[in-house]
């Protein structure tokens, strides 16, 4: 819903465990954003790359604690205390618990580098991912963006695109083509899902 007047300012955290390259996409097309702030950017590894990608452009970082995660309250008081509205994947590699969906319901956007319902599930992340794609001979992959619910790479189709997997391609050059696309879409679309809501 677009408000008339003075919209309340969106919230965003982006989760994710590795280089940060979509999370890096995103900061940059949602900075000095009227109605949309990535406010936090939240990590299970001390060491990710995304972790400098946040000290850049100044924006705070949470590191997960395992236990706390799946066991303790999933870090719910700190993200409602953050005052974070929306929960952006971004190549994070742990499950969502049951206590975090609870709390964020339909609030959690997940990109996946594959056409879903293919090649999802438990250790379908990353190379494994564009390697069972190339090893099936695939003649397309793509992207899926989605909401997540309880189950790995399970949630509602928010959106998809397509590439072409040529006979030449290697797990390395069609993770390549997949993250162009990702790139090229996710940040518009969480912007315009954010905002629908
Ligand atoms: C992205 O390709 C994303 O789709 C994938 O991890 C990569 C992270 O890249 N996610 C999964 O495989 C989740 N199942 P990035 O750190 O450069 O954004």
């Amino acid at each position: 819903m677009h408000c008339k007047y003075i919209c309340p300012v969106k919230k965003i955290a982006i989760f994710a465990s590795g280089t940060g390259s979509n999370a890096a996409k995103i900061i940059d097309h949602l900075k000095n954003h009227k109605s949309i702030s990535v406010s936090l950017i939240v990590s299970n590894k001390v060491d990710a790359g995304v972790l400098n990608i946040a000290t850049q452009s100044s924006i705070p970082t949470l590191i997960l604690e395992k236990e706390k995660f799946f066991r303790g309250n999933a870090f719910t008081d700190e993200l409602k205390e953050a005052g974070i509205d929306f929960i952006i994947l971004a190549g994070f590699l742990w499950k969502i618990p049951t206590a975090l969906i609870k709390k964020f319901p339909d609030r959690i956007i997940n990109i996946h580098p594959a056409l879903l319902p293919k090649y999802g599930g438990k250790g379908m992340y990353g190379q494994h991912v564009h390697q069972a794609v190339i090893d099936n001979k695939e003649t397309e992959s793509g992207i899926t963006i989605h909401f997540v619910d309880e189950h790995y790479d399970h949630g509602d189709i928010i959106f998809q695109a397509k590439c072409s997997v040529q006979e030449n391609d290697t797990a390395s050059s069609l993770a390549a083509k997949v993250l162009q696309l990702e790139h090229k879409y996710y940040p518009k679309v969480i912007e315009e899902v954010v905002l629908q809501t």
